[in-house]
Protein backbone atom coordinates (compact mmCIF):
# COMPACT_ATOMS: atom_id res chain seq x y z
CA UNK A 1 0.00 0.00 0.00
CA UNK A 2 0.68 3.55 -0.50
CA UNK A 3 2.05 5.19 3.06
CA UNK A 4 2.20 8.85 3.55
CA UNK A 5 4.46 10.51 6.48
CA UNK A 6 2.89 13.72 7.77
CA UNK A 7 6.17 14.97 9.26
CA UNK A 8 5.69 17.81 11.82
CA UNK A 9 9.04 18.06 13.83
CA UNK A 10 10.99 21.33 12.74
CA UNK A 11 13.99 19.37 13.50
CA UNK A 12 14.52 16.92 10.14
CA UNK A 13 17.51 15.66 12.01
CA UNK A 14 16.21 14.83 15.49
CA UNK A 15 14.44 12.25 17.38
CA UNK A 16 11.23 12.67 15.55
CA UNK A 17 13.11 11.83 12.35
CA UNK A 18 14.84 8.69 14.11
CA UNK A 19 11.89 7.04 14.70
CA UNK A 20 10.31 8.31 10.98
CA UNK A 21 13.38 6.98 9.52
CA UNK A 22 13.01 3.16 11.36
CA UNK A 23 9.49 2.94 10.41
CA UNK A 24 9.93 3.54 7.14
CA UNK A 25 12.68 0.97 6.57
CA UNK A 26 10.84 -1.44 8.22
CA UNK A 27 7.79 -0.98 5.55
CA UNK A 28 9.94 -0.34 2.64
CA UNK A 29 11.25 -3.72 3.92
CA UNK A 30 7.68 -5.43 3.91
CA UNK A 31 6.86 -3.45 0.47
CA UNK A 32 4.99 -0.75 1.05
CA UNK A 33 5.42 2.22 -1.04
CA UNK A 34 6.46 4.93 1.34
CA UNK A 35 6.91 8.73 1.29
CA UNK A 36 7.06 11.80 3.56
CA UNK A 37 6.12 15.53 3.67
CA UNK A 38 7.83 17.74 5.30
CA UNK A 39 4.94 19.74 7.43
CA UNK A 40 7.03 21.79 9.66
CA UNK A 41 8.47 23.66 5.92
CA UNK A 42 5.75 23.61 3.82
CA UNK A 43 3.88 26.58 3.10
CA UNK A 44 0.83 25.62 4.98
CA UNK A 45 -1.03 29.13 6.45
CA UNK A 46 -3.78 28.11 9.65
CA UNK A 47 -7.96 27.37 8.53
CA UNK A 48 -9.27 31.22 8.82
CA UNK A 49 -12.36 29.61 9.81
CA UNK A 50 -14.32 30.98 6.98
CA UNK A 51 -16.15 28.15 5.99
CA UNK A 52 -15.82 28.47 2.21
CA UNK A 53 -15.03 25.40 1.90
CA UNK A 54 -18.59 24.36 3.47
CA UNK A 55 -16.20 21.38 4.88
CA UNK A 56 -15.88 19.94 1.70
CA UNK A 57 -14.96 22.10 -1.44
CA UNK A 58 -12.26 24.16 -2.15
CA UNK A 59 -10.09 26.19 0.00
CA UNK A 60 -9.76 29.81 -0.51
CA UNK A 61 -6.39 29.78 0.81
CA UNK A 62 -3.68 30.03 -1.89
CA UNK A 63 -0.47 27.92 -0.26
CA UNK A 64 0.76 24.00 -0.50
CA UNK A 65 -2.25 22.30 0.98
CA UNK A 66 -3.89 22.06 -2.38
CA UNK A 67 -1.05 19.43 -3.39
CA UNK A 68 -0.82 18.00 -0.10
CA UNK A 69 -4.73 17.47 -0.07
CA UNK A 70 -4.36 15.60 -3.13
CA UNK A 71 -1.21 13.36 -1.68
CA UNK A 72 -3.08 12.50 1.18
CA UNK A 73 -6.32 11.44 -0.96
CA UNK A 74 -4.39 9.77 -2.81
CA UNK A 75 -2.66 7.17 -0.29
CA UNK A 76 -3.93 4.57 1.47
CA UNK A 77 -2.16 5.45 4.81
CA UNK A 78 -1.36 8.46 7.00
CA UNK A 79 1.58 8.35 9.86
CA UNK A 80 1.23 11.97 12.07
CA UNK A 81 4.95 12.23 13.53
CA UNK A 82 5.47 15.05 15.70
CA UNK A 83 7.74 15.91 18.92
CA UNK A 84 5.32 16.04 22.38
CA UNK A 85 5.05 20.14 22.64
CA UNK A 86 3.37 21.19 25.47
CA UNK A 87 1.41 17.67 25.60
CA UNK A 88 -0.21 17.48 22.32
CA UNK A 89 0.93 17.73 18.76
CA UNK A 90 3.41 20.38 17.56
CA UNK A 91 1.71 23.65 16.10
CA UNK A 92 3.27 23.59 12.64
CA UNK A 93 1.28 19.69 12.54
CA UNK A 94 -1.53 21.14 14.08
CA UNK A 95 -2.19 23.78 11.76
CA UNK A 96 -2.00 20.89 9.09
CA UNK A 97 -4.60 18.88 11.03
CA UNK A 98 -7.16 21.79 11.40
CA UNK A 99 -6.81 22.38 6.67
CA UNK A 100 -8.54 18.92 7.29
CA UNK A 101 -11.28 21.10 7.19
CA UNK A 102 -12.23 21.12 3.10
CA UNK A 103 -11.56 18.01 2.78
CA UNK A 104 -13.25 16.39 6.10
CA UNK A 105 -16.15 14.30 4.15
CA UNK A 106 -13.52 12.93 1.81
CA UNK A 107 -11.13 11.58 4.32
CA UNK A 108 -13.91 10.09 6.25
CA UNK A 109 -14.73 8.50 3.07
CA UNK A 110 -11.45 7.03 2.16
CA UNK A 111 -11.41 5.02 5.45
CA UNK A 112 -7.39 6.03 5.48
CA UNK A 113 -5.71 3.61 7.94
CA UNK A 114 -2.87 5.68 10.64
CA UNK A 115 -0.42 5.47 12.85
CA UNK A 116 1.47 7.95 15.13
CA UNK A 117 5.07 8.21 16.14
CA UNK A 118 5.75 10.53 18.80
CA UNK A 119 8.80 11.49 21.20
CA UNK A 120 9.23 13.68 24.46
CA UNK A 121 11.45 14.58 27.08
CA UNK A 122 9.14 13.73 30.02
CA UNK A 123 9.23 9.48 30.52
CA UNK A 124 6.29 10.36 33.54
CA UNK A 125 3.52 7.62 32.37
CA UNK A 126 0.98 10.40 31.98
CA UNK A 127 3.83 12.11 29.62
CA UNK A 128 1.16 11.24 26.06
CA UNK A 129 -2.51 11.27 27.89
CA UNK A 130 -3.25 13.85 26.28
CA UNK A 131 -1.60 13.26 22.46
CA UNK A 132 -2.84 9.70 22.51
CA UNK A 133 -6.53 11.09 23.16
CA UNK A 134 -6.53 13.48 20.95
CA UNK A 135 -5.26 11.16 18.00
CA UNK A 136 -7.85 8.08 18.79
CA UNK A 137 -10.53 11.06 19.09
CA UNK A 138 -9.13 11.83 15.36
CA UNK A 139 -9.07 8.34 14.47
CA UNK A 140 -12.54 8.15 15.46
CA UNK A 141 -13.86 11.14 13.71
CA UNK A 142 -12.12 10.69 10.62
CA UNK A 143 -12.71 7.13 10.07
CA UNK A 144 -9.06 5.78 10.25
CA UNK A 145 -7.97 2.51 11.18
CA UNK A 146 -5.56 2.79 13.54
CA UNK A 147 -2.41 0.79 12.76
CA UNK A 148 -0.86 1.88 16.42
CA UNK A 149 1.52 4.34 18.32
CA UNK A 150 4.97 4.59 19.10
CA UNK A 151 5.18 7.12 21.98
CA UNK A 152 8.95 7.70 22.92
CA UNK A 153 9.01 8.52 26.52
CA UNK A 154 12.08 9.43 27.70
CA UNK A 155 13.29 10.58 24.23
CA UNK A 156 14.54 14.39 24.45
CA UNK A 157 17.69 14.26 22.29
CA UNK A 158 19.21 12.63 19.27
CA UNK A 159 21.37 10.38 21.46
CA UNK A 160 18.85 9.49 23.92
CA UNK A 161 16.04 8.24 21.50
CA UNK A 162 18.62 6.10 19.30
CA UNK A 163 19.55 4.12 22.77
CA UNK A 164 16.27 3.79 23.57
CA UNK A 165 13.91 1.01 22.69
CA UNK A 166 11.47 3.16 20.50
CA UNK A 167 13.46 2.99 16.83
CA UNK A 168 13.56 -0.83 17.09
CA UNK A 169 9.56 -0.49 17.91
CA UNK A 170 8.89 2.07 14.65
CA UNK A 171 10.91 -0.54 12.72
CA UNK A 172 8.60 -3.52 13.70
CA UNK A 173 5.63 -1.43 13.65
CA UNK A 174 6.70 -0.76 10.04
CA UNK A 175 7.68 -3.68 9.16
CA UNK A 176 4.44 -5.67 10.24
CA UNK A 177 2.34 -3.47 8.19
C1 LIG B 1 8.30 23.98 22.08
C2 LIG B 1 8.65 22.69 22.76
C3 LIG B 1 7.68 22.09 23.58
C4 LIG B 1 7.98 20.88 24.21
N1 LIG B 1 7.02 20.33 25.02
C5 LIG B 1 7.29 19.16 25.63
C6 LIG B 1 6.33 18.57 26.49
O1 LIG B 1 5.23 19.07 26.68
N2 LIG B 1 6.66 17.40 27.13
C7 LIG B 1 7.88 16.80 26.93
O2 LIG B 1 8.11 15.76 27.54
N3 LIG B 1 8.78 17.30 26.08
C8 LIG B 1 8.53 18.46 25.43
N4 LIG B 1 9.45 19.01 24.56
C9 LIG B 1 10.67 18.24 24.24
C10 LIG B 1 10.56 17.54 22.87
O3 LIG B 1 9.33 16.85 22.73
C11 LIG B 1 11.69 16.55 22.70
O4 LIG B 1 12.92 17.19 22.92
C12 LIG B 1 11.70 15.87 21.36
O5 LIG B 1 12.72 14.89 21.34
C13 LIG B 1 11.99 16.82 20.21
O6 LIG B 1 11.91 16.10 18.98
P1 LIG B 1 12.70 16.55 17.66
O7 LIG B 1 14.13 16.19 17.86
O8 LIG B 1 12.05 15.81 16.55
O9 LIG B 1 12.52 18.03 17.55
C14 LIG B 1 9.21 20.23 23.96
C15 LIG B 1 10.16 20.84 23.12
C16 LIG B 1 9.88 22.05 22.54
C17 LIG B 1 10.92 22.68 21.62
Amino acid sequence: MKILLLFGSPNLNGSSRILADNFIQGAKEAGHSVSMLDIAHANIHPCTGCLHCGYEGPCIQKDDMKQIRKQILDTDMIVFVSPLYYYGFSAQLKILIDRFCSFNTSIHQKHLKSALLSVAWNADNWTFDALESHYKTLVRYLNLGDQGMILGYGCGTPSMTSHSIYPKQAYQLGRNL
